[in-house]
C-alpha cells in the first residue's frame, strides 16, 4: 500500500466512523506517521502545538482501532493497514458514495472483518444449505490462465460467503493486483453451493433499469423452465434474491463512480445503484453480490 492508498483507506473508515472526511491536521498526522516523522516535527511543519497535533493522532488512532479490530498506534498504523486488505464492507451501499472504489485497498495478504460489523452479515434465514447450482451465466466470466497463491484470501472469502452468508463484498485494488482473477478462482470454488451463479462484466454499465431487467428475465426465464410453462409475471428483482441462493458478481465496478476524487461518487446516470446495493445489504435473502472494483 502507498501512501496514498493509505490515506484513502484511512479517509474511507474516518468517514464511515464519523461522517467526516480526513481534515488537514489527521492527514497532515496520517502523513507523517508513514514518513517516520515524530510528533513534534508534524507540529512545526503543521504550524500548530505539539498538544494538538497528539490530540488530533489519538483520536485517529482510537477510531482506527475500533474500525480494524485491533490496537491501532503510531508505531503499527502501516502494518494494521496492510493487515486489512481483503475489504469486506458490509455497509457498502450506504458508503459507496463516498469511496474512491479503485486503488483504497490491495488484495495482497492476509484479509480480516471489523468485529463491529461482521455481526451484521448474519442472515438467520439464509442458513440454507448447499444446493446444487441449477443456473449459471458465467459467459462473461474471463478464463483463468496460470493461478497461484491466495489461498488466505480465497479462505477468507470462502468464509464469509459460506459461513457468515455476507450479502454484500468488495474487493478493491489498484488495477492488475489480481482481484478479478481472485474472483474467478472464488467462483470456480464455490459456485456449486448456489442455485444461481451469475457474473457481469460492467465495462459499460446499463442503467439500473436496465441491469435489473436483464438479471430478473435470467430469474424468470429459468423459472418458467423449472415449472411447466405459465404467465409468470416478472418481479422486482429483490423477489428473485429472496427467493434463491445467489452468488452474482459485478466485475469492473469502478465505471460506476467518477475518478479522480480522494471520496469517489457515483455518475451521474448510476445515481440508482446506491438503492439497489442499499436492498441488498439491508434486506434479509441468502444471496451473495460480490463486487470486484
Ligand atoms: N494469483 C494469480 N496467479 C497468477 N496470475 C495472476 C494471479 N492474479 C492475477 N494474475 C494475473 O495478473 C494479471 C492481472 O490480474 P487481474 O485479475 O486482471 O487484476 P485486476 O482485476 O486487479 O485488474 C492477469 O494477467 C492475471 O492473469
Ligand atoms: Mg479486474
Amino acid at each position: 500500500m502507498n501512501l496514498k492508498e493509505m490515506l484513502n483507506f484511512a479517509d474511507r473508515i474516518v468517514f464511515e466512523k464519523t461522517g467526516q472526511h480526513l481534515d488537514d491536521l489527521q492527514e497532515a498526522v496520517l502523513k507523517g506517521t508513514v514518513q517516520h516523522e515524530t510528533y513534534k516535527h508534524v507540529a512545526k511543519d503543521f504550524d500548530c502545538s505539539e498538544s494538538r497535533v497528539r490530540n488530533a493522532a489519538s483520536q485517529l488512532w482510537q477510531l482506527l482501532s475500533e474500525y480494524l479490530g485491533e490496537d491501532v498506534n503510531k508505531k503499527n498504523f502501516r502494518s494494521a493497514m496492510e493487515r486489512f486488505q481483503v475489504s469486506n464492507v458490509s455497509n457498502f451501499a450506504q458508503n459507496v458514495s463516498e469511496q474512491h472504489i479503485s486503488g483504497s485497498f490491495n488484495i495482497c495478504g492476509e484479509g480480516r472483518h471489523p468485529p463491529d460489523i461482521s455481526n451484521s452479515y448474519n442472515d438467520e434465514k439464509s442458513n440454507s444449505k448447499p444446493t446444487k447450482t441449477l443456473h449459471q451465466d458465467l459467459s462473461e466470466m474471463p478464463e483463468l490462465g496460470d493461478f497461484y497463491d491466495r489461498t488466505l484470501e480465497l479462505q477468507t472469502l470462502t468464509t464469509w460467503i459460506l459461513q457468515q452468508n455476507c450479502r454484500l463484498i468488495t474487493l478493491t485494488g489498484i488495477s492488475g493486483i489480481g482481484k478479478t482473477s481472485l474472483a474467478v478462482k472464488l467462483v470456480q470454488q464455490i459456485k456449486d453451493e448456489f442455485e444461481y451463479a451469475l457474473w457481469f462484466t460492467l465495462d459499460e454499465f446499463p442503467t439500473i433499469d436496465k441491469f435489473q431487467s436483464n438479471v430478473t428475465q435470467l430469474f424468470s426465464q429459468s423459472e418458467n423452465l423449472d415449472s411447466s410453462p405459465t404467465n409468470q409475471k416478472r418481479l422486482p428483482l429483490i423477489k428473485y434474491l429472496q427467493k434463491h441462493r445467489c452468488l452474482i458478481v459485478l466485475d469492473d465496478i469502478h465505471n460506476l463512480f467518477g475518478s479522480g476524487e480522494l471520496a469517489g461518487k457515483y455518475k451521474p446516470q448510476y445515481e440508482e445503484y446506491r438503492c439497489l446495493f442499499k436492498q441488498i445489504e439491508k434486506l434479509s435473502h441468502p444471496c451473495c453480490f460480490l463486487l470486484v472494483g
